[in-house]
């Protein structure tokens, strides 16, 4: 059977989340999907790094067992106090590394160069944040067809709801002339909030309450987190090569509550809303910007933090998917759904090739 060998870049929610689905799901995945996964490092912020490539690779349930803030991992065989990602990225031999790193939307880093490290490396990898993909995807999807390695980041919209998938499954025979979504829920949760009566600032500490809103809700409600999911869209999904200053980006915060009544009067829903549309000249429009949606409308409906990306196609008109867009187990499915890709990919032959090629590839017994 196939062994991926994994270091986990990153062990706050998302990962460790990770690190469950593989303790809890590994044997099934492995009868299922014919692989087997191994973690052989882990890093971390305030643990430090955990590197064991020998045997069975790091034992996984005491880690879990641990309470997350006191994780320490420099008493451990193989352990440093220091997070030595680089080293651990380029060096630790490992088919695929999962990044779940906290990271700075506005200029993608440390995820960046943590996946910039891995393409260099040969290796494969995931992310699930939005800023190397929104920011530099075409130079890393570059990188990684040059080094034939494969470069996955289904998580970094709508964390593992598949929209990206979908879309690349709809690729087959379908044109899609343009997209549109919810795709904040923090922001979606306030909008419902703000119907029901709730002031501004009262709904975005609910929502932080709620484990929804960034560390810094500003991203949330002023479209910027939107706004960078919505270059992601357009350029996977439509082929534009857009910057941050092409999507024009407005917030919900100057939505007041007379806005909010008068929809209401109307029959509409206060909606954020991230589009890419193309223009009859084959370039691609995109914006963030709050819309007064009527009910019948696909994004009408969608309620609370729940996400959802409505698909404009010529054959089947518009298919709208909604689900999660957030959420620890939810993004480590993104991250798992990714290594599934990869081992596809593995072994159709296509032009990945994300195993190591000088290691023996088979689990015996
Ligand atoms: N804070 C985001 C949201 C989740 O509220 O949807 C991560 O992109």
């Amino acid at each position: 059977m196939i062994r991926y060998d994994l270091a986990l870049i990153g062990f706050g929610g998302v990962n460790r989340a990770l690190a469950e689905l593989i303790a809890e799901r590994g044997d099934g995945l492995a009868a299922e999907l014919g692989f087997a996964l191994r973690v052989v490092a882990i890093t971390d912020l305030r643990a430090g790094s955990l590197v064991r490539t020998e045997g069975a690779g790091i034992d996984l349930a005491p880690l879990l067992a641990t309470a997350p803030g006191e994780l320490d991992f420099s008493g451990l065989d193989g352990g440093s106090p220091e997070p030595r990602n680089e080293w651990v990225i380029r060096d630790v031999p490992a088919d695929i590394v999962a990044e779940a790193t906290f990271t700075n939307p506005v200029d993608g880093e440390p995820a960046l160069s943590h996946v910039r490290w891995a393409l260099e490396a040969g290796k494969s990898v995931c992310t699930t944040n939005k800023g190397p993909v929104a920011l530099a995807g075409r130079a890393l999807k570059r990188l990684a067809a040059e080094r034939g390695a494969a470069f996955e980041f289904e998580g970094a919209v709508l964390s593992g709801t598949p929209v990206l998938r979908t879309a690349e499954r709809m690729f087959d025979g379908l044109r899609i002339s343009g997209v549109e979504g919810i795709m904040n829920g923090t922001s979606n949760y306030i909008l419902g909030r703000l119907e029901a009566g709730l002031g501004l600032a009262d709904a975005v500490r609910e929502a932080q309450l709620l484990g929804y809103a960034e560390a810094d809700p500003t991203a949330d409600i002023e479209g910027h987190d939107v706004r960078l999911k919505v270059m992601i869209m357009a350029n996977e999904v439509l082929g534009a090569d857009l910057r941050q200053e092409d999507v024009s980006c407005e917030g919900i915060t100057a939505i007041g509550a007379r806005d909010i009544e008068e929809a209401a009067a109307a029959g509409l829903r206060w909606k954020l809303v991230g589009s890419a549309v193309r223009r009859p000249d084959g370039t691609v429009a995109a914006r963030v910007a709050p819309a007064a949606l009527p009910a019948d409308h696909p994004l009408a409906g969608i309620s609370g933090a729940t996400n959802a990306v409505a698909f404009h196609t010529d054959l089947l008109g518009t298919v709208t998917v909604s689900g999660p867009g957030a959420g620890r187990t939810e993004t480590a499915y993104a991250l798992l759904s990714d290594i599934i890709a990869i081992h596809r990919r593995h072994l159709t032959g296509a032009e990945t090739a994300p195993v190591r090629r000088t290691r023996e590839e088979t689990v015996r017994g």
